[in-house]
């Protein structure tokens, strides 16, 4: 079983993945790179979708700089475009489920992803992480879910709902069980493990009018999580659905969705 993602919905997120990424881990990563004094930055971005990482990342990274960006979709990787000069860019479509290895070209100074990890196992990215400590590559997986939601009024169903979607997190993505909220914690476990220096900072969504249509899509997509979870409390997650996409679309409450940022470097 293999994820695929909706452009529309990755046009939707990327302005409140841009605006949660922490600047401090941005800058270290810089400073990192700087001084492993490569004449080209190699990078490859694992799950690139249409490139809203690498709009982020390069920018913000010392150049002349080379990504790959590797997607099993060939229809999201055709809409990614070089951001800004001494950017160039290349298109691999690759099914990573079965070896994240086969993605890297084994001379990367970074190996990177974005809105990734909470859908890959334990073992993928143990062996991911291998490979990259192998080739001595700095690491950043930006915006892994880590299970929180939180709403500024509370709502009797709130916590049934984050149980369940949580537990559907963990289902297989294609990748093997899915580490879900777990997904930074246990990569920056893993980084340490390897010798990495480790920074994780957070990189939370703040849902409030102006973000109300990621607010309801999102809760969209949560119903139906949880609903696959609790399939006899379908109506109750859909009255919840209602009035929580609702409520964010009129202004009477906000909602904060935690994710995690994970950096490591020599
Ligand atoms: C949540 S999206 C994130 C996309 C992009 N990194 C971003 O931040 O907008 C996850 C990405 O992983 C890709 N993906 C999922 N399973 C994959 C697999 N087995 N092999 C390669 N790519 C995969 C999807 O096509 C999608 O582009």
């Amino acid at each position: 079983m293999t994820e695929t993602f909706d452009p529309d919905w990755l046009q939707l997120r990327e302005p409140a993945d841009h605006a949660a990424r922490p600047e401090a881990l941005a800058t270290a990563l810089r400073e990192a790179l700087a001084g492993a004094g490569s004449a080209v930055i190699r990078v490859t971005d694992l799950g690139s979708g249409t490139g809203s990482n690498l709009r982020y990342l390069a920018p913000r990274l010392p150049r002349p700089q080379h990504w790959r960006l590797v997607d099993h979709d060939a229809g999201l990787l055709a809409q990614a475009l070089a951001p800004c000069a001494g950017v160039e860019i290349e298109r691999q479509r690759c099914d990573l489920a079965s070896d994240p290895a086969v993605a890297l070209a084994g001379d990367e100074a970074l190996v990177t992803g974005s809105a990734l990890l909470d859908l890959v196992s334990r073992e993928w990215l143990q062996r991911l992480l291998a490979a990259c400590s192998g080739q001595g590559a700095a690491v950043l997986f930006a915006l892994s879910y880590d299970g929180r939601m939180r709403w500024s009024r509370p709502h009797p169903l709130d916590a049934d709902v984050e149980a369940w979607v949580n537990r559907h997190q963990r289902s297989d993505k294609g990748f093997g069980p899915a580490l879900g909220p777990a997904a930074a914690a246990t990569c920056a476990e893993q980084l340490e493990a390897l010798g990495y220096r480790v920074q994780v900072a957070a990189s939370d969504w703040r849902i409030g009018v102006e973000q109300a249509a990621l607010g309801a899509a999102l809760i969209e997509g949560w119903v139906g999580a949880a609903a696959a979870i609790r399939p006899e409390r379908a109506g109750d997650l859909q009255a919840w659905g209602d009035a929580r996409a609702q409520a964010l679309a009129a202004g009477t409450v906000e909602l904060t969705v935690g994710h995690q940022d994970v950096l490591g470097w020599r």
